[in-house]
């Protein structure tokens, strides 16, 4: 089992890489604001709702930001051929893994969200058998399990904060349905790791290529973090690596764990397995949590769709409920864009760019064209249903080879979600605040957590189900 100061190397590894150092002029890109860049990059990412919209109403279809570090040029694209000419690209060319190298400390060099080119090819390879329809449907039975363990201690007729319960819950299914955990004592001590993995500071990241910050409090305070979350991940592998039931496990490590490769005469190794099961984490957490609290809030602020989406929960209608979480992730879609680094020069949307360029589909941009979704400001969940979305038109996933490999996942979690709360509860919205958007990491969440109020339906049909210790004491 690698020890603990195999955390400490990859630290001292992995900084975040310098993106192509190949600038491109801006005399090549298309318009964009004059502004500097430390500027663009607040409007961006701070005032993504309103900055982007405002940059697409001012300098047209395509337009350009230089976004920090470095001044670095994007330019952002929605129309749906030019969507689709970006996820088709050459994956020689069109990179993803250089724009997340910040996350490279934490989530370590193996990261599938890291690699590009061959290496990624590889290792989605590896990976796919686990997020696949049959590994799914495997997963199912465990997730609803720990969904009805949640759902059954809310409050009613107090509001709450849904965002908080579906952070608790997706970390849960995490732990559970990814990592695997069933052993308690193990459980116990992951919770709080974990819990501060995922709340790194973005500040933290971003001070970390600074090696003289390392040894002050909060980079300090994240490697012995970071110490810790090795030492339990790593046991639980080498664990599990010896277990005779492998076959018959309900989780996504016991996949790996089986999964052979065939280009090379070795499996996915301890610290690739680390390092996914750590991306998977980060990647999986809070998306999911915050697509489903605003899934909430729309359905409690409109008592029509919730009946309509009551009814079937409790027909079992999974694509009405599909329909429902698609639609909240097009009103409120969590990652703003996809982006790809360009390798070399390329032609996107006709306009030649140089290399260097950073060429973003605009999610934000996409779900809010009222050609492509008219009545754009609705929450309409059937025009899922009607065929009336049109292909790159939607795409909260990103698309083409590093499509979002958690979203069949995330569906499923989310079709389980709804099932379970609607049928046990009326959902409504209490009085007082409308939601906005709030940039929180890099997800757009719910500003007021997306409150609730829930008032248990006549006939509850799972209320002496499974209640799950561990849940009661989880974070
Ligand atoms: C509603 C929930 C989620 C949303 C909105 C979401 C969104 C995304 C987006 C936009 C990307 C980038 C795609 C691109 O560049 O084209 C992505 C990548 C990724 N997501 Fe998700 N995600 C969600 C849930 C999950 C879950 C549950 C997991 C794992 C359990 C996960 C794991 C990943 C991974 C590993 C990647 C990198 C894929 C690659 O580079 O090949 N995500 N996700």
């Amino acid at each position: 089992m690698p020890a603990p100061d195999v955390t400490e190397q990859r630290f001292a590894r992995m900084r975040p890489r310098r993106v192509d150092a190949a600038r491109v002029r801006p005399g090549d890109l298309p318009p964009g604001p004059r502004l500097p860049a430390i500027l663009q990059s607040i409007g961006a990412l701070r005032f993504r709702h309103t900055f982007i919209p405002a940059m697409h109403r001012r300098y047209g279809e395509v337009f350009s930001l230089r976004l920090v570090p470095e001044g670095r040029n994007f330019v952002l694209f929605s129309r749906p051929e030019h969507v689709k000419e970006i996820f088709a690209g050459d994956p020689e060319v069109f990179h993803a893994g250089k724009g997340n190298a910040i996350l490279g400390p934490v989530m370590g060099e193996h990261s599938l969200l890291l690699l590009d080119s061959g290496q990624h090819r590889r290792a989605r390879k590896l990976l796919m058998p686990a997020f696949n329809g049959r590994a799914l449907r495997g997963y199912e039975d465990l997730v609803v399990r720990l969904v009805r363990a949640e759902v059954e201690r809310w409050p009613e007729h107090e509001p709450f904060a849904s965002l908080g319960r579906m952070n608790a819950l997706t970390l849960e299914v995490i732990l559970h349905v990814v990592f695997g955990v069933t052993d308690e004592d193990r459980l116990a001590q992951l919770r709080p790791v974990v819990h501060r993995t995922v709340n790194i500071p973005p500040l933290v990241f971003l001070g970390w290529a600074f090696p003289a910050l390392h040894r002050l409090g909060p980079w300090r305070r994240t490697v012995e973090n970071q110490v810790e979350l090795d030492r339990l991940i790593f046991a639980e592998i080498a664990e599990r690596r010896l277990a005779s039931d492998l076959a018959d496990r309900p989780d996504v490590l016991s996949r790996l764990l089986q999964v052979e490769d065939d280009e090379s005469d070795h499996a996915l190794t301890d610290e690739e397995l680390r390092d996914q099961l750590v991306t998977l984490l980060l990647a999986g957490h809070e998306t999911t949590a915050t697509a489903l609290a605003w899934t909430l809030y729309e359905l409690g602020q409109d008592p029509d769709q919730e009946a309509r989406a009551h009814s079937a929960a409790v027909a079992d209608d999974s694509d009405y409920l599909e329909a429902v979480l698609k639609e909240s992730l097009r009103l409120h879609p969590v990652i703003p864009m996809a982006v790809r680094h360009l390798m070399a020069p390329a032609t996107v949307g006709g306009i030649d760019l140089p290399r260097g360029t950073n060429v973003a589909a605009s999610i934000v941009l996409a779900h809010q064209s009222e050609s492509s979704h008219p009545d754009h400001t609705r929450f309409r969940p059937e025009r899922f249903l009607e065929g009336e979305v049109p292909t790159n038109t939607w795409f909260p996933f990103g698309g083409g080879v590093r499509r979002c490999i958690g979203a069949g996942f995330s569906m499923m979690e989310g079709v389980v979600v709804l099932r379970e709360v609607l049928s046990a509860y009326r959902v409504t919205r209490p009085s007082g605040r409308t939601e906005v958007p709030r940039v929180r990491n890099i997800t757009s969440v719910p500003r007021h957590g997306a409150r609730i109020v829930v008032t248990r339906r006549s006939s509850p049909h799972h209320g002496d189900q499974a209640r799950s210790d561990d849940f009661r004491n989880g974070p």
